[in-house]
């Protein structure tokens, strides 16, 4: 069977920051920007927040590009900031199902925002906590590592979530975008959008030594 086509998400926070405006327009042919927002408590480790974010949509608005803020919140009860990340600039919000006792009541928010909402399993979380939201969600993360860090190594036990997943959503009939983070590369992006994915984040493959323009493009040619 042919890849379906994938979408691809390059994620900021594998960018040179000092060079913020560049990076995202090395990226620009991509349909999403991955924004990963981490607060030192869900995860072991602090990205940023809403002045990143707000620099991320500017950018995106003066190149027009029509790029979807891709919102990753890996932060505790992120009901709290929801408001506030839409208001700097998300245009999709994901959270995840470990971090909150109140995913359905996030997802529901979310889309009271007018923006699309994911919610996102950790590797070790089991899939049937996606069962009750599959007709609710815009979106399906699968992390494909633990999350907190850029650069670690693809789990290959997520191609079998994510046919799972993908089995759960074409009976659904559910449209929703199924998702997988971390690891991803050129050499794992085929088989990924196989298996049933639908968009691909990637972070140190993309935002490498050659320039993020061709990390883009050697993930586009796997799956071509
Ligand atoms: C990890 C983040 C990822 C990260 C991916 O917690 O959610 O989005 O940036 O980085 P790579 O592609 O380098 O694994
Ligand atoms: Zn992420």
């Amino acid at each position: 069977m042919p890849p379906l086509p994938a979408l691809l998400a390059p994620s900021l926070l594998a960018c040179d920051f000092t060079r913020l405006a560049s990076e995202i327009e090395a990226v620009r042919a991509a349909e999403y920007l991955h924004v990963d927002v981490m607060d030192g408590l869900f995860v072991p480790n602090i990205s940023f927040g809403f002045p990143v974010l707000e620099a991320a949509r500017r950018v995106r608005d003066h190149l027009n590009s029509g790029q979807v803020l891709d919102v990753h919140l890996m932060i505790e009860r992120p009901e709290r900031y929801l408001h506030e990340f839409a208001a700097a600039g998300a245009d999709s919000m994901t959270v995840h199902v470990e971090a909150t006792p109140h995913v359905h009541r996030c997802v529901q928010t979310i889309r009271e925002l007018g923006k699309r909402a994911g919610v996102v399993l950790n590797p070790g979380t089991p899939l049937e906590v996606l069962r009750p939201l599959l007709d609710s969600v815009d979106l399906i993360l699968i992390m494909s590592v633990n999350p907190g860090f850029g650069g670690q190594s693809f789990l290959p036990q997520t191609y079998q979530r994510v046919r799972t997943v993908r089995g759960w959503l074409d009976e659904a009939g559910s449209p929703a975008l199924l998702e997988v983070d971390g690891g991803v590369s050129a050499a794992n992006a085929r088989q990924l959008a196989e298996a049933g994915a639908t968009a691909l984040v990637a972070g140190s493959s993309v935002f490498g030594p050659d320039g993020a323009a061709a990390g883009l493009a050697r993930l586009r040619s796997a799956l071509a």
